[in-house]
């Protein structure tokens, strides 16, 4: 059944204090649940007590203290009939978390027990009204095996333990906070912790844990640098202190997804915990730095406001990933974590956008919500406050989100209150923004400047895509920074902001003699597709004088867009082609030779478009070519610019490990002119690229030559692989790159590889990080997801169809990438579509598959 925006009720009864006792086992957890209920004055009154099961089963029911034959199944639920104002219900129920492979509610990993709730997960524990506006106070009580678990967790304080006779202990956990059954979390299994404090602003002394497996403690010193950092950010950039006196975080080695920030009891992924440099890539280490502060910032957008039901996810998701992102560019290049961050919206979310699966950030239906943890909700989400923030300046977003975090604390909110307190707090008039929250698909904004007299003249207009349920679009206002450049001086007299709140609109500047050049979109202020009518010479001068690092970077990318476009499209003469190639690889060398350019920034600059926005941009796409011409570019790239590369190769490489911006920017860049020499001379890049591999004192080196020598035949080849599998067997976090470099190899062979690794001792399907590395590495692999034979679909649909039934959230979130197939060209998109057709008819899908397919096929 569909659930839908509109319908949403109030619960009609409230559970002020919920207390669960755990008999722990890893093949038989008894639970009790004691909940206290009264009657919710706020809503409707209905006798009937509806919880919520999965694949539960009742072994016994009391009311007030009465055991109760006085219930009903209905479906999974359990109802119960409730004559009075006020109730005690206590429900025993048993469960096996070692069956327990989809990883939701209580599941067994590594013999340690552990719960993910979000979003319906408390249902596999016990019956409850799952749902995020019941708020209670939580009293737990674990029991269990002193030596199968010797550390017991859960949210809040602990306030007692004990042992028993039979060789059991105790743990008794209080939290004081009311909060929704999806932020309960326990673990219970051999640990050990990395211990230290923090002082909050108001002097609060709060112990700090990170809970890991005996032999990973010494790889959990950046993510504890990572806590503390964002606990003092969070005080001195919205104000937010932490509210118990202990703060644990668990790594966990199965997990669905990056991390879940349960009340005091983080659990985590341990690819977001663990990172040393002999382990961890530069990316790795920003990775955990950023997922530790996003859980972190939960505990107020998030845990102390939270959703009041599924459709407000990007209250706390799209608004807790601002706070990460603006924490990572505070802690380390702002415009580099800005180009990183468009990136990724670029690469995950556009596609969302123009696909079958579009939705609004706040969708307005959904079967499993899983299915809705999505990049719109989550980075579109982000982006959405995010030009509020550019609209109103720091200061006034500030006292909006106080007038937010005042207002809401300890209610279970929504989107619109959310607006509303900016609204009132930042004085800011929101009334029309609102359709952002409502309108899917990504607006396309056209953009022409004339120029006559002394004046130049912006003509804009904005175009939002038709999306599924959602034929017509109203115009949204567009928040665009700009600048206009005097092409003498180079310069330009300040940036400003401009609102394109209709359809058409145009804005005039006075005082230009001459033609400016326009750069828009800076810092990327809105979310949209910009179309500029701009002359290749200008775009070769904003990339190489724009102040704004982003436009910057904008300039150099569109200018490669716009040639491959046209070179994938067969619209270029041989002599068109190498002219615009060689004003690429100038551009690219006038970047290598920047001296004012840190090398974080120049790696950014030296990024090609990928291959999935490449196809983003164009409105049918052929995989295929866009792979030759973007390759053959690289090639001829590094061709004429062999020297320089070797030189910068060279640089970079004398600069000694460091995690200190300098020496990451050094390692980024060499790996990048590593890419580019051996696509302009495969021989020269083997040799290269070996000899990286074996000097590599650090992993970021290390993985980046195995990379480019995965996608190349030799021996070379042969013995990286070999003998990074070697040293780092048993490491599963790097087992995992080791996987998820060849099957995101450019090797022409990568579907053969694949299929071998599959049947790998090291490969499960039970280990969703395992499974991710190998297929989500493939899939996301675009030369060999989009082989021309149709065997990337096929491969995708077998994985699809496997999984479902052991873990069907992750299985469910293979499917996207086939629902590209209406955007593709006929060939590819005919056998895409027999793919999930395949898919479709088989048996007993599971509703989050179900529902993608289902979605995709439209
Ligand atoms: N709230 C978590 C985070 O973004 C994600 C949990 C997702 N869980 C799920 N079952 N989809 O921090
Ligand atoms: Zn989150």
């Amino acid at each position: 059944p569909t659930i839908r925006r509109e319908d949403y009720q109030p619960f009609p009864w409230t559970v002020p204090e919920v207390s669960l006792d755990f008999d722990l086992g890893l093949e038989a957890t008894r639970i009790v649940s004691t909940l206290k209920v009264a009657r919710n004055p706020a809503a409707e009154a209905s006798p009937t007590i509806r919880l919520n099961g999965d694949g539960l089963e009742v072994v016994s029911v009391a009311i007030d203290g009465e055991p109760s034959n006085g219930w009903t199944m209905d479906g999974d639920d359990l109802l119960l009939t409730l004559p009075g104002e006020a109730h005690e219900i206590r429900i025993v129920t048993e469960i096996d978390p070692s069956a327990n492979t989809q990883l939701m509610g209580l599941y067994a990993s590594d013999g340690m027990l552990c719960t993910q709730c979000e979003a319906q997960g408390f249902r596999r524990i016990t019956f409850f009204p799952d749902r995020p506006d019941v708020l209670s106070t939580y009293r737990v009580k674990m029991h269990g095996d002193a030596e199968t678990f010797p550390v017991l967790l859960c949210n809040g304080n602990l306030e007692s333990t004990g042992k028993d006779e039979d060789g059991t202990h105790w743990a008794e956990w209080h939290d004081p906070w009311p909060k929704p059954s999806y932020l309960f979390a326990l673990v219970a299994g051999q640990l050990v912790a990395n211990t230290d404090s923090f002082t909050t602003m108001n002097g609060r002394e709060v112990t700090l844990n990170i809970y890991v497996r005996d032999g990973d403690l010494d790889r959990t010193g950046h993510a504890m640098e990572s806590l503390k950092k964002s606990m003092r950010w969070d005080e001195e950039t919205f104000g937010r202190e932490y509210d118990l006196d202990l703060f644990n975080i668990v790594a966990v080695s199965d997990f669905n997804m990056g991390a879940m920030e349960n009340k005091g009891l983080n659990v985590f992924n341990t690819k977001y915990v663990l990172a040393d440099e002999d382990t961890a890539t530069d990316g790795d280490f920003d990775g955990v730095e950023g997922v530790i502060a996003h859980e972190y910032f939960h505990n107020w957008s998030g845990n102390r406001i939270t959703c009041r039901d599924w459709f407000q996810l990007s209250l706390k998701e799209g608004f807790t990933v601002l706070r990460d992102q603006l924490f990572s560019q505070d802690m380390g290049s702002a415009p580099v974590k800005r180009i990183e961050d468009v990136r990724v919206l670029r690469g995950a979310q556009f596609p969302e956008d123009s696909g079958p699966l579009a939705h609004p950030i706040r969708p307005d239906s959904y079967r499993e919500i899983s299915n809705f943890y999505t990049a719109t909700v989550y980075n579109k989400g982000a982006e959405v406050i995010r030009m509020m923030r550019t609209m109103c300046g720091e200061e006034r977003f500030r006292k909006g989100t106080d007038l937010y975090f005042d207002r809401h604390d300890g209610e279970a909110a929504t989107c619109e209150d959310f607006v509303r307190a900016i609204e009132e707090g930042a004085g800011l008039d929101l009334e029309q923004f609102r359709r952002w929250y409502s309108q899917a698909g990504t607006p396309k904004i056209t953009v022409r400047l004339e120029h006559a007299g002394n004046t130049a003249t912006l003509h804009l207009s904005q175009d939002v895509p038709a999306t599924p349920g959602q034929p017509e679009k109203q115009p949204m206002p567009i928040p665009l920074k700009l600048a206009l450049f005097d092409r003498e001086s180079k310069s330009h007299r300040g940036e400003e902001l401009i609102v394109l709140d209709s359809q058409e609109a145009s804005f005039t500047f006075e005082g230009f003699a001459q033609p400016p050049v326009l750069s828009i979109n800076r810092g990327f202020s809105a979310p949209v597709v910009i179309e500029r009518d701009i002359a290749q010479d200008d775009l070769v001068f904003l990339a190489a004088h724009d102040d704004d690092p982003f436009a910057r970077y904008e300039a150099l990318q569109d200018l490669i867009v716009s040639h491959l476009k046209q070179s994938v499209n067969g619209d270029l003469a041989d002599a068109e082609r190498d002219s615009a190639r060689t004003a690429i690889a100038a551009a690219i060398r006038a970047v290598l030779q920047d001296d004012a350019l840190d090398d974080l920034m120049r790696g950014e600059l030296l990024v090609l478009p990928s291959e999935t926005y490449l196809a983003e941009t164009m409105a049918v796409a052929d995989p295929g070519r866009i792979h030759e011409e973007r390759q053959a570019l690289r090639a001829a790239i590094g061709a004429t610019l062999k020297d320089d590369f070797s030189a910068l190769h060279k640089r970079a490489s004398a600069v000694p490990y460091s995690l200190q911006p300098e020496a990451r920017g050094a390692r980024k860049v060499k790996t990048q002119a590593l890419m580019f020499l051996a696509a302009g001379d495969p021989e020269l890049g083997r040799a290269m690229a070996w000899a990286q591999y074996e000097a590599a004192d650090n992993m970021t080196d290390r993985q980046g030559a195995l990379m480019v020598l995965t996608g190349v035949d030799g021996i070379e080849r042969t013995n990286a692989l070999l003998d990074f599998y070697n040293r780092y067997k048993g490491n599963a976090l790097v087992v995992d790159k080791w996987f998820a470099l060849q099957a995101g190899s450019m090797h022409p062979n990568t579907i053969e590889h694949v299929k071998a690794l599959a049947e790998h001792p090291d490969f499960t399907m039970k280990n969703p990080n395992r499974v991710r590395s190998l297929f989500m590495a493939f899939a996301y692999n675009p030369h060999a997801f989009h082989a021309a034979d149709g065997e990337g679909y096929r491969l995708v649909a077998d994985v699809i169809l496997a999984l479902d039934p052991i873990n069907p959230q992750t299985a469910a979130r293979f499917v996207p990438q086939l629902g590209k197939w209406r955007r593709m060209e006929p060939k590819r998109s005919a056998m895409m579509k027999e793919q999930l057709e395949r898919i479709a008819s088989a048996p007993a899908l599971s509703r989050d598959t179900y529902e993608q397919v289902s979605r995709s096929l439209g």
